[in-house]
């Protein structure tokens, strides 16, 4: 069957919607609270340059395919892989593929309600002054401080989740693609301003080291599969996000096209956050490998020590807010649309279930950081001595769950998908890109997704 489907839940109003909420999706907590603290625990350098290249060579055209499967589908990424495998006579075990999507989406979400929950309490520390002149040592105090009480962490996470669930109970057109549009703009100034202040904080050049001389000697086979990882976590890869957003992109668009528009604005976050995050962490002495506090525990000194820096600091963090919120709704999506099309529930009743199953999970990682904190469930094996369970969470999701569903997309788009189909629905002709598209989804990802796996757990 080649009739193009209709949409079920509405579609994007155009190109620049679809463009403005796939980066709302990509844009979040991974590019500004994530990517720095992981670099900095794995050696800066040599992990950027890895990560870069996993958004070239396998971000960027799963991205492609992923938008692909969705827009053809139509439906969410469950309902979407079994119509398409029915479609191109693969086995209806490819639904599975989108069961697994929404049960990562369910874990990612859980803990990243609970960082973002951190962002949302910095609007108010910031807004109020509190970091004006604060040394170092102050500022991660008023870190420590929050962390540290399960309440406090609760409570935030629960706000934010509450944020979270009345978007998504709207639908993807109101409210979201309005928000997004102001904010992407606004987020790129603020970290100018930072990148600036930066500039003249005295350790600027080596924080540009830092970032960007790759020394390999510091970079293991964990650390390889951390910044793969990463690449598809900052990208919402592997989970069916794209996929689900996909499915509401009116035809005719350009996916290409759209989706190298994504990725780049994507790591140009990233990197400024980096930029503007290493300068200040060597100039007041602070450790690069920090952990997950890293931009709490350094932005704030800049905000205490600039020009209307209560102001500017308080903007920063709901700029933050903003960007976590735009991804957590799509983290979510796919299971709404899921309970919408084959439960027969209202989105406002679907939202509602999703969002308290996630509040519920999200308790493992508030208490991660306070009451849990010694409790190391897998310290038996090397790699995770130090995992809270946090930190299990996010590597189980980001470097496990992520990659192994991103190669599964690659497999079924560019092994099981007849070569019809995807030249249909790209629409970019069969010319040379979507050769080279063909060829890096066919044969590049599944073995350097494989590869990178193995490594990591020492068979190679
Ligand atoms: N890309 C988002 C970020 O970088 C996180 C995310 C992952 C969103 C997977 C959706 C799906 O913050």
């Amino acid at each position: 069957m080649t009739g193009k489907r209709e949409p079920i839940h509405g579609q994007w109003s155009g190109r620049l919607a679809f463009i403005l909420a796939a980066t709302g999706s990509a844009v979040g907590l991974g590019n500004i609270w994530k990517f720095p603290y992981i670099a900095g625990e794995n050696g800066g350098g040599a992990f950027v340059l890895v990560y870069l290249v996993c958004i070239a060579v396998i971000g960027i055209p799963i991205m492609m395919a992923e938008v692909m499967l969705g827009r053809r589908g139509r439906r969410s990424p469950i309902n979407t892989m079994r119509v398409l495998a029915a479609e191109e006579h693969a086995g209806a075990y490819w639904q599975w593929l989108g069961w697994a999507g929404v049960i990562a989406g369910f874990l990612i979400l859980s803990y990243y309600s609970v960082i973002a929950g951190w962002a949302v309490a910095y609007v108010f520390r910031a807004g109020s002054g509190l970091f004006t002149g604060q040394t170092a040592d102050g500022v991660q105090s008023i870190f420590n401080n929050l962390v540290s009480e399960p309440e406090r962490l609760l409570a935030w996470h629960t706000l934010f989740m509450v944020m979270t669930m009345a978007v998504v109970a709207r639908g993807v057109r109101s409210g979201l693609e309005r928000a997004v549009r102001l904010m992407m703009p606004s987020l790129f100034l603020i970290l100018l301003v930072l990148l600036g202040y930066a500039w003249n904080s005295g350790a600027f050049e080596q924080g540009i080291h830092f970032l960007f001389h790759p020394d390999f000697s510091k970079i293991t086979g964990n650390g390889v599969l951390i910044a793969m990882g990463h690449a598809f976590f900052t990208l919402s890869l592997g989970m069916g996000a794209i996929m689900v957003y996909g499915s509401y992109l009116p035809a005719r668009i350009s996916i290409a096209k759209t989706t190298l528009v994504v990725s780049l604005a994507d790591t140009a976050v990233a990197l400024m956050a980096g930029m503007a995050i290493f300068p200040i962490v060597f100039a007041n002495g602070l450790e690069p490998g920090s952990g997950p506090g890293l931009i709490f525990q350094t932005l704030p000194i800049a905000f205490g020590h600039m020009p209307y820096g209560a102001f500017f600091g308080m903007l920063f963090f709901v700029l933050l807010v903003f960007a976590a919120w735009s991804s957590s709704i799509s983290l979510i999506e796919p299971a709404v649309a899921w309970l919408v099309e084959n439960r027969g529930m209202k989105r406002v009743s679907a939202s509602m279930l999703a969002g308290v199953v996630t509040w519920l999970f999200g308790l493992l990682t508030v208490f991660s950081f306070n009451i849990w904190s010694d409790f190391r469930p897998l310290s038996f094996i090397p790699v995770f001595r130090d995992s809270t369970i946090f930190d299990l969470l996010d590597y189980l999701t980001a470097n496990v769950m992520l990659p192994l569903g991103g190669l599964l997309i690659a497999v079924f788009a560019a092994w099981l998908m007849s070569r019809d189909s995807s030249v249909d629905e790209l629409g970019m002709g069969d010319g040379f890109f979507y050769r080279v598209w063909r060829f890096l989804v066919r044969y590049i990802t599944p073995v350097a997704v494989s590869i990178v796996f193995l490594r990591a757990i020492g068979i190679v």
